[in-house]
């Protein structure tokens, strides 16, 4: 009898992709009942494709400016991901708006991280937009993604105090310590299945023990 595989996770990235391998580290770290079964970058040169070839995990390039149109990229998108077959795909510092079809398609199944505590600054320039409108707060955010773009329901946030003498490279560094820290216990939830989403509101059900190799259906 084949052994059960277990759960799949891939990750979507367009660059350094520090999150995923926060992802990818914690996964491995707390023997989590899923494996992250590839990383899919929309750029060759994302510095993140090397760390994740390390691990022996499986890489794939869709290059965006080679496809004709966005429907093209995503139906290839689409495709390198679902031969994965995934529970969940984290979009970590993927720098794509998807389209809403695309997005129905992972409904449920497709989990993004924020720089920034939405609803404040949805899109991109999060901390200089934060230091300029000079809130005391500022953070991150993991949701779900829907096809109103950055506004699906959240599942964790992460606060961090705005300093008086704060650059714009001292805030995003305190921002991304707490994304590292906040999206694989996310993740780890989602394919967990503790989920409980109504409307824009997600209660986080706690942990159970889980015996290592153990596969959670
Ligand atoms: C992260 O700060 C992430 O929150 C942000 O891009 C960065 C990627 O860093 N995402 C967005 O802005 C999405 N709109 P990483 O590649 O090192 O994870």
């Amino acid at each position: 009898m084949q052994p059960a595989r277990l759960p799949s996770i891939v990750i979507l990235i367009s660059g350094r992709g520090s999150n995923m391998e926060a992802i990818v580290r914690a996964c491995a770290a707390e023997q989590w009942p899923a494996r992250v079964a590839a990383v899919i970058s929309n750029r060759p040169d994302a510095p993140g494709l090397r760390f994740a070839q390390q691990q022996g995990i499986a890489t794939a390039v869709v290059d965006h400016r080679l496809a004709t149109s966005r429907e093209a990229f995503e139906a290839e998108l689409a495709a390198c991901i679902d031969a994965f077959e995934p529970s969940a795909v984290a979009l970590a510092g993927f720098m794509r708006v998807l389209t809403p079809g695309f997005v129905r398609h992972y409904a449920g199944r497709l989990i993004n991280i924020h720089p920034s505590l939405l609803p404040a600054f949805p899109g991109l320039g999060t901390h200089r937009r934060a230091l300029d409108s000079g809130v005391k707060w500022h953070g991150a955010t993991v949701h779900l993604v829907t096809p109103d773009v950055d506004h699906g329901p959240i599942v964790a946030q992460a606060p961090v105090p705005v300093h008086d003498d704060d650059t714009e490279a001292m805030l995003t560094a305190r921002v991304l310590e707490e994304e590292h820290r906040i999206y694989p216990a996310a993740v780890r939830a989602l394919v967990e299945r503790r989920l409980q989403v109504q409307g824009l509101r997600v209660r986080v059900l706690a942990a159970s023990p889980v015996q290592a190799g153990e596969v959670v259906r």
